[in-house]
């Protein structure tokens, strides 16, 4: 009794600490510490679920030596990728983590099908009868499954799956490992094998038809509908499914903390859902986009109409000692960071130049869109690595007005964020996405090494544009030169 009392506690303290986390990680001066903390009360939840946690019959958990296999096996797979990962390939691996949480959901389904479907030896004993020891185990009936459990049951092995294997197809999309792909009658191919897969779990879970292998038909059926629905995703829509993914992964972990009666993990997997759910919402309005768009697979590719409209003009360069000098006499410049800044690592060299530009009395700003990098928050994490002042780093809606009264914008390996075929070509597949409106500047300085696309993988027009200067070549490189420029001045 007093192991349940213990437990108990460590279940509340282990959901508080969750929930400190979470606030903590929402700053990046105070996310590692939000993390460590957070990491603490599951780790002190696993271990007190292991060592004082009593099934029925008062049983210990058993299978300790599987348990600990795979406790140490992940740990050790865990912290190397962790210590091998680059900050650029983050996104994947929040990616994967979130994968391998969908595939723990699905298989607790596919282990607790088969607990409440064959019978359990819930007791032991061992006796001695006429003088010879013996085993007696005392086994459990079969019941028909309740709903409630079914239902449980046959959620987390549709959504665990999905999430599983979207996410892994999310991770090699954002390895670049592979492209987008529309099927023709993509939208009815996945509204179809949604109606069937909810179709065979309700005859399944309510008995209306006996469908033979059904948890392994759900299963394979769940995991094409995972891969079939974030395979359309591209452009710049990733970012929704990547988070509505997130929440997927929370809901079907909530769903194994029903079925195990386990508080932690309910209250766990409710933040993630929440968080997750909360992040698509934001999402789907930053980039524009309804959800429903989104879990019927119309993105992306799919969401252009027609030709892209081609573009015309010249590519202008500057050099670095003009650039400097411009920015030099401007009284206000606006820097934005895209995916290009986390590639060169050129965060810290950015900071110096705002701070040199700050010298000479120009004042300077950081415009964040939202989906700028590849993970929410990016921008903001790598600028406040640097130490660059939190309230420099303005959001899109309230930068978007500065622009026209900016002297110099100067892009930092962004380029979806800033294309202007967002708002003028309903045929380009970010058409609709809300974006930095830097044409409306003076000048524009976009620092990249070639004319290759962003991420969407289209043309910018904005490369073309009078006002813009193209400083070609690695940013922290490029950035490096531009404060010594502005040194020696
Ligand atoms: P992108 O459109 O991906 O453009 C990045 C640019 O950086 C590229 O054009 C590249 O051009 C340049 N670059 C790369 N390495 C560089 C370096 N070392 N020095 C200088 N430039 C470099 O980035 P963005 O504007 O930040 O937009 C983000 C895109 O990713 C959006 O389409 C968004 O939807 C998508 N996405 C975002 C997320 C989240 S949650 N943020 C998740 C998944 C996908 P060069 O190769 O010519 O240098």
């Amino acid at each position: 009794m007093i192991q349940q009392y213990i437990l108990d506690i460590i279940y509340i303290a282990g959901a508080l600490s969750f929930v400190f986390g979470i606030k903590l990680l929402g700053k990046p001066e105070s996310a590692k510490k939000g993390n460590f903390i957070a990491a603490v009360g599951m780790g002190l939840s696993v271990f007190g679920t292991i060592f004082l946690f009593k099934g029925e019959g008062d049983v210990h958990l058993k299978n300790l030596e599987w348990i600990f296999g795979g406790l140490i096996i992940g740990s050790v797979i865990g912290t190397m990728m962790a210590k091998r990962v680059q900050m650029t390939q983050m996104p994947q691996m929040v990616s994967f983590f979130n994968g391998m949480g969908g595939a723990c959901a699905a298989l607790i389904s596919l282990v607790e099908y088969h607990h409440a479907t064959t019978p359990q030896i819930v007791a032991s004993y061992n006796v001695i009868t006429d003088g010879v020891p013996q085993i007696i185990q005392v086994v459990s009936d079969i019941h028909p499954m309740e709903i409630g459990k079914a239902i449980v049951i046959y959620l987390g092995l549709i959504i665990g799956s999905i999430s599983f294997a979207g996410s892994m197809l999310a991770y090699l999309k954002l390895d670049e490992k592979i492209k987008d792909k529309v099927l023709p009658l993509q939208q009815v191919i996945n509204i179809g094998l949604m109606a069937v897969i909810l179709g065979i779990a309700a005859c399944s879970i309510f008995g209306w038809v006996a469908i033979p292998y059904s948890l392994y038909v759900l299963l394979t059926l769940s995991l094409l509908y995972g891969v079939l629905f974030v395979m359309p995703i591209g452009g710049a829509d990733m970012p929704v499914v990547i988070s509505l993914l997130n929440s997927f992964t929370g809901v079907a972990a909530a769903l194994g903390g029903f079925l195990y009666d386990n508080k932690v993990m309910l209250f766990g997997g409710i933040l993630v859902g929440s968080a997750g759910t909360l992040l698509t919402v934001l999402m789907c309005k930053a980039m524009n986009r309804s959800l429903l768009n989104v879990l019927i697979g119309n993105f992306g590719g799919g969401a252009s109409k027609g030709e892209a409209r081609a573009i015309t003009g010249t590519i202008k360069e500057i050099t670095k000692a003009d650039a400097a000098s411009l920015m030099k006499y401007s009284k206000k410049v606006v820097i934005v960071p895209g995916y290009g800044l986390a590639v060169a690592q050129a965060q810290h060299i950015c900071h110096e130049l705002e701070q040199q530009l700050e010298a000479n009395d120009v004042e300077v700003k950081y415009a964040i869109h939202p989906v700028a990098g590849r993970m929410p928050g990016h921008m903001n994490v790598l600028l406040a690595e640097s130490n660059v002042s939190y309230d420099k780093l303005v959001e899109m809606d309230e930068i978007n007005a500065e622009f026209k009264t900016t002297d110099v914008v100067l892009v930092v390996g962004a380029n979806d964020v800033v294309n202007p075929a967002a708002k003028n070509d309903p045929a380009s597949p970010i058409y609709g996405m809300p974006i930095l409106n830097v044409e409306e500047a003076t000048t524009v300085i976009v620092m990249k090494r070639s004319m290759k696309a962003g991420y969407a993988g289209i043309e910018n027009e904005l490369f073309y544009n009078n006002k813009t200067r193209m400083l070609f070549g690695d940013a922290k490189k490029s950035i490096t030169e531009l404060v010594s420029e502005l040194k020696n001045a």
